[in-house]
């Protein structure tokens, strides 16, 4: 694969600066913020003065933890525009998100807020190993949805030609990269692994395509996953975060030399990790939730927003601004099978092990009596699709899981385009224990 570290002089002076620069610079400005917040948010007003606290407390950045936490309920209880500081015409764009359950949230960016993004995005392609004059293929879904503007946004700004094509018929995205050959694509690695599947239906070898670079995120994957990308399409696979509420993609993102974590864009989102049950500031290093404070935004302002995300903090590398560990998963996220906590991202690192099955799965939690039951839901690859082989490859995975993991399960192992397959975020748990 290509070496695509970046070049002399390309780099923004913020990404290189040293760490006394970059704190000083977030202290500035988590003052403005702060301050913004409580002078044209009623909500965080009320907030601030609940907890007694005020902007002018804040004198170092840690002093940041006097402040009150934000939560997705927020967001809905003061749905559709209760908390953001600015008056309504100001608003440039509205995103939402789908809201499973109740209500959507919706957050609103000011014109300096749509460039401040695009910024960030811009900044995220680089670090991927994009360039001006890249045709970049998106992927990521258009509309309410933050991937598919987001990236576009972003894209546009570093100078690359876009493709809009955003989600979904699955074949013309194929027949596309085929006539337009786009260096880069921004897609969620699950619908990555059907734009895959329907390079094969095709017998159109992957690893001859035009692509140097995959820029994955808005769910979780695992190394074992981006190993996997790489190889079929011999491309680079680097992982790009973010959330509605804080941004959309481009808070955070890896840098393709390294592949060791994302590089929180600092500049604009300050990182703390707390104690997900006593909400307590933990130190870089150690594993907890992943709580963000917006240093520039001005339609919606977010003052230490609890994402819910779990990871840890670690020392820049390839950039100045420190790193986060890939993303286990989210605490809503995790299922306790006999005290036993998993995660979604572990039954992938198993799944990958296994010679005959592929990559696409489900999985169904149930209830017998008073015990909760595990089935992994996965498809054999093509090559393994008869019965003695899928029989074996559950029997390897049933080992895997349990031995590794610590939990039994039981595993269905389905043909060749048997599981559900997302165009967007994969639904990788299916719960059908009886609600209580
Ligand atoms: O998923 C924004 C996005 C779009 C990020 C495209 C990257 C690429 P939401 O729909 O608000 O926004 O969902 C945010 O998705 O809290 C994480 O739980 C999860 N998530 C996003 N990126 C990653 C990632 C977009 N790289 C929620 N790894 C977040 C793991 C991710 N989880």
């Amino acid at each position: 694969m290509e070496d695509l570290s970046p070049r002399p002089g390309e780099l923004e002076a913020i990404e290189t600066a040293s760490r006394d620069e970059i704190s000083a610079l977030q202290l500035q400005r988590m003052k403005w913020s702060l301050t913004h917040a409580y002078e044209n948010s009623p909500f965080y007003r009320q907030r601030f003065d609940e907890a007694g606290v005020h902007p002018s407390d804040l004198k170092t950045l840690s002093d940041l933890a006097k402040f009150p936490f934000t939560t997705k309920k927020d967001l809905r209880d003061t749905y559709p525009f209760g908390m953001f500081a600015v008056p309504r015409e100001k608003l440039a764009r509205i995103h939402a998100s789908s809201g499973t359950t109740g209500k959507p949230t919706v957050v609103g960016y000011t014109k300096n807020d749509i460039d401040t993004w695009a910024t960030v995005v811009a900044r995220s392609i680089r670090a991927s190993g994009g360039r001006a004059g890249d045709i970049v293929h998106v992927a990521y879904g258009y509309g309410l949805f933050t991937g598919g503007l987001g990236a576009h946004y972003g894209a546009e700004k570093l100078g690359c030609t876009v493709v809009p094509i955003s989600g979904g018929m699955t074949e013309r995205q194929v027949t596309l990269m085929q006539d337009f050959k786009p260096r880069i694509i921004m897609v969620t690695p699950s619908y990555m692994l059907s734009i895959l599947d329907e390079f094969r239906r095709h017998g159109i070898d992957p690893r001859e395509s035009s692509l140097a670079v995959g820029i994955f995120g808005a769910e979780p994957w695992t190394n074992a996953m981006r190993e996997e990308i790489e190889q079929a399409f011999d491309m680079h696979a680097v992982d790009i975060y973010g959330l509605s509420e804080v941004m959309g993609p481009g808070v955070a993102n890896e840098c393709v030399e390294t592949k060791d974590g994302l590089h929180i864009w600092e500049d604009h989102f300050y990182p703390e990790i707390i104690h997900p049950e006593t909400g307590e500031v933990l130190p870089d290093g150690e594993i907890g939730e992943l709580v963000f404070t917006t240093l520039t935004k001005e339609g919606l302002p977010i003052i230490r927003y609890r994402t819910r995300d779990l990871t840890r903090l670690l020392p820049g590398t390839a950039r100045s601004m420190r790193r986060m560990e890939k993303i286990t998963g989210r605490s809503d996220d995790m299922m306790i099978l006999r005290g036993v906590n998993v995660f979604p991202t572990q039954i992938e690192e198993q799944i990958l092990k296994c010679r005959g099955l592929a990559p696409h799965f489900q999985i169904e939690l149930s209830r017998a009596g008073r015990m909760d039951n595990m089935t992994v839901h996965v498809e054999c690859t093509v090559e393994m699709a008869d019965e003695g082989a899928r029989a074996g490859s559950a029997k390897e995975l049933a080992h895997h899981i349990k031995s590794i993991v610590g939990v039994s399960t039981k595993i269905t192992v389905h043909e060749p385009g048997g599981v559900a397959r997302s165009e967007g975020k994969a639904k990788r748990v299916v719960d059908n224990r009886p609600k209580e």
